[in-house]
């Protein structure tokens, strides 16, 4: 799950029951059964694009989670951060669609327009939005003023729709020179997501590879990449790297790969 998140909740020290991604989305059987042992108060997931695996939920499973739910006191918080940018430029109906009286749909600005500004939005059921006005305005009064402004002088004034589309080509470029560089130069023990947006792929590194002493060891070449471990809520994901490609040019991600896959066979023979 996607670490802020993770850290926003551990605030409340709940029981967190993580449930396993597969490539369609949420393994199904194992949330029924995760949800099941316990009166769950909240679901927290990323169907579009998730960070940090990339894994889009598929139609179905987006279904089936609903029906799962429906009728129960659980709420669903639905991060929709990632939604605009995938790849094909189209969407898939949210969970919420399928049962809105218990799903708080989230989105962010910071993908498409700045991180710097920390603004988003929400879309939840009245009697919902009325108790999270009231927490909201006791965490932080209100989101910061003039950063509104310029979100909203920014939507009146320029074409959202169309910025959406260059940055959506140029992440699907950058995607492909990183899926390019990795199948030119990693390892076959080494294994990774094909992104459909986002902004990341997602690695599994074999055995005797311990994420964080890639870490460090391709810091030292300059290239930044993130461990898997504080993205898991049960200490698994030690053999796990998140790439991000948003940040930079074809020419550097693939030299930054190349540096990446040298770090990786160091500790490989
Ligand atoms: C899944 C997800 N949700 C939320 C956020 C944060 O959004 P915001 O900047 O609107 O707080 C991020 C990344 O920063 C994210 O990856």
């Amino acid at each position: 799950g996607y670490l802020g998140a993770i850290q926003v909740f551990s605030l409340y020290e709940p029981v967190f029951v993580p449930v396993n991604l597969n490539a369609g989305g949420m393994d199904t059987a194992a949330f029924e059964s995760a949800v099941s042992g316990y009166d769950t108060k909240l679901f927290y997931g990323i169907p579009n694009s998730q960070n940090p695996s990339g894994i889009t939920y598929s139609v179905a499973c987006r279904k089936i989670c609903a029906e799962i739910l429906k009728g129960t006191n659980t709420i669903i918080v639905e991060d929709d951060a990632y939604g605009e940018l995938h790849f094909s430029g189209k969407s898939l109906p949210p969970i919420k669609k399928y049962l809105p009286d218990q799903t708080i749909l989230t989105g962010s600005f910071s993908k498409i327009i700045a991180p710097g500004m920390r603004l988003g939005w929400v879309c939840a059921p009245r009697q919902i939005m009325d108790q999270l006005i009231i927490a909201k305005q006791a965490s932080d009064l209100h989101s910061n003023y003039l950063s509104q402004r310029i979100a909203s002088r920014y939507l009146e004034e320029a074409d959202l729709d169309v910025h959406i589309g260059k940055i959506r080509a140029a992440y699907h470029e950058q995607a492909h020179a990183m899926i390019d560089a990795m199948q030119d130069n990693l390892p076959a023990s080494v294994s990774w997501s094909q992104p459909e947006g986002g902004m990341f792929v997602w690695v599994t590194l074999p055995v005797g590879c311990p994420a964080v002493d890639v870490f460090t060891e391709a810091l030292k070449k300059q290239v930044a990449v993130l461990p898997g471990l504080p993205f898991y809520v049960d200490g698994g994901g030690t053999d796990t790297l998140r790439l991000n490609f948003s940040n930079a040019t074809p020419a550097r991600i693939t030299e930054g790969v190349e540096r990446l896959s040298k770090v990786i066979q160091s500790f490989n023979r």
